[in-house]
């Protein structure tokens, strides 16, 4: 049965040769769930999938027999997914970064065809611009490459991102940079620690939101000494929100973790001051009852109630996906060669295999963050050696990241695995000693990838659990450079300046 599973595992790539590494076999695509749509081919049809891809079907844009069609949807958008399947990030051997990869095809009826282009959308926690979308192309030995790169129809938010880019230039970086506080703060994140409506308001006129007495910018006004942002009267809301949505984009694209404990770290403040709220309203009133020695400071006054504080709302989906279209039925990715991608450094990484079960392996790179799963091939002149791309073991490669080599084989009907966690650096030289294994370890190892996933959820902690764990998160927060969240300017007046009242 072991020894089944491990043949199972071991059955899909093969060697893509020419000047680059030669690959071999690995997981099976079979394992990821099929969803299943009946669709009439003469009416309009959107499909959305239970994992949010949504297919844009036109009436007669497939011809099927007695109009009638049975379509079978794969997706594969986290990086535990691709392992599985054994889609790897590939074309003609050079890695790639997956933005996701689906899988659209008649169920029953093969001769079905498309006749007009099909719009699909996958959903994306970014966009990463320069992505293209590949096509899976099985090569004379059935197996998949990506191939044939084609620009995705995303013309619209490309346009917005160079709208916002210019606004930026123009109008904000004479007081704002992207990672670092300078005369304001810094732009990472903001969409993460802040609602959207507010960063319109206080982009579209600081004075107004100020004059409100809403506490986080009358917070923020004092934390920079009263230096006043400028107002923007005559932007258009489109154009604020252009701004808003292209630092939102690019938040996430640069650090997907800290963004979402970001937000975490907002709801638990939210829960936390609704609580401390309360105590600091009735704290006040005490004050104020005190008799005319107590002083005040009125800043925040009728602001620190629990009513002034929102209700923890869930994390909204934020709607943003990779759109193409499709003349076939097949397998689509929507990739990037690593090379293209920004901050690439021309890299070498070499990995060694030793120990008992050094011969038969095959060796794996993963990059959660960038989705990236490609497989090593030997590199020239060197037993036991492997590398990811070229055969002198050079790979274009981000640096600083969380990475993961894994090594699998079999040896007799056992299975053989280990897994290294690293973080990338521009030259390398790992070690990994592959070791008898069961199935159970292997899986389990996979669990592990998934939550350490870019896709990780963030789930709102509106409750008692949440507010306990709030300092620590704090903490973790903080201790990311360069966001510098601070939830008593974040959201609500900070808690020590009541007991500085009390102490008058
Ligand atoms: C004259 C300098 C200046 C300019 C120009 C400026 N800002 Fe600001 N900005 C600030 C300061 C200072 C603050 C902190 C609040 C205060 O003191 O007014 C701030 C606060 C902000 C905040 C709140 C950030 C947070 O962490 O909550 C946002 C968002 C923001 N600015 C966006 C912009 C955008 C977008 C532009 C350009 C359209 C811009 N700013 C132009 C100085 C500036």
């Amino acid at each position: 049965m072991l020894r089944l599973y491990v043949v199972a595992l071991l059955c899909l790539f093969t060697c893509f040769a020419c000047q680059t590494i030669e690959r071999k076999p690995v997981f099976s695509p079979d394992v990821l769930p099929k969803e299943y749509f009946n669709i009439n081919t003469s009416h309009d049809t959107v499909l959305r999938t239970s994992r949010g891809a949504r297919i844009h079907i036109p009436a007669h844009a497939i011809k099927a027999t007695g109009g009638i069609l049975r379509l079978a949807i794969t997706e594969a958008y986290t990086i535990t997914d691709m392992v599985k399947a054994g889609l790897l990030t590939v074309s003609n051997g050079e890695p790639m970064s997956s933005g996701g990869m689906i899988n659209i095809r008649p169920a029953d009826d093969t001769m079905a065809k498309i006749v007009q282009p099909i719009t699909v959308e996958i959903p994306t926690d970014f966009i990463q611009e320069g992505m293209k979308l590949f096509k899976g192309e099985r090569d004379k030995t059935g197996n998949l490459n990506w191939v044939k790169p084609d620009s995705l129809a995303m013309g619209q938010v490309n346009q917005r991102f160079a709208n916002a880019r210019q606004l930026l230039q123009q109008n904000c970086y004479s007081c704002h940079a992207i990672e670092k506080r300078v005369t304001g703060p810094a732009l990472l994140h903001m969409t993460a620690r802040r609602e959207r409506k507010w960063l319109h308001d206080i982009i579209r006129n600081i004075a107004a939101l100020l004059a409100t007495g809403d506490p986080e910018s009358n917070c923020l006004f004092d934390d920079y000494n009263k230096t006043a942002m400028t107002t923007f009267p005559t932007m258009s809301d489109q154009e604020i929100y252009d701004i808003i949505d292209y630092i939102d984009n690019i938040s996430k694209q640069t650090d997907l973790e800290t963004y979402n404990k970001v937000r975490l770290a907002k709801d638990s403040c939210k829960a936390y001051y609704k609580e401390k709220g309360a105590l600091l309203f009735k704290q006040n009133k005490l004050i104020k009852d005190n008799g005319k020695f107590v002083t005040e400071d009125r800043r925040f006054s009728g602001t620190v109630t629990a009513t002034f504080i929102p209700e923890v709302v869930p994390n909204p989906n934020n709607g943003v996906y990779y759109t193409f279209n499709i003349t076939s039925f097949n397998w689509f990715n929507v990739d990037i060669l690593t090379k293209d991608l920004p901050g690439i450094v021309d890299s070498e990484l070499r990995v060694s295999v030793t120990g008992d079960y050094k011969d038969n392996i095959h060796v794996f790179l993963l990059i959660p963050s960038i989705r990236l799963f490609a497989e090593g091939g030997p590199l020239d002149g060197e037993k036991h050696k492997y590398g990811f791309f070229t055969k002198d073991g050079k790979i274009p490669m981000l640096i600083n990241k969380k990475a993961w080599i894994i090594a699998t084989g079999e040896h007799k009907d056992q299975l053989v695995f280990a897994q290294q966690v690293f973080i990338t650096q521009q030259k390398q030289e790992l070690t990994i000693s592959p070791a008898i294994s069961s199935k159970n370890a292997m899986n389990e190892f996979l669990k592990s990838l998934e939550l350490k996933d870019i896709k990780m959820e963030v789930t709102d902690s509106r409750n008692a659990k949440g507010i306990r764990e709030i300092d620590s998160l704090l903490k973790a927060v903080e201790g990311k450079k360069p966001m510098n969240f601070d939830c008593g300017c974040g959201e609500t007046p900070a808690p020590q300046q009541a007991s500085k009242q009390i102490q008058i």
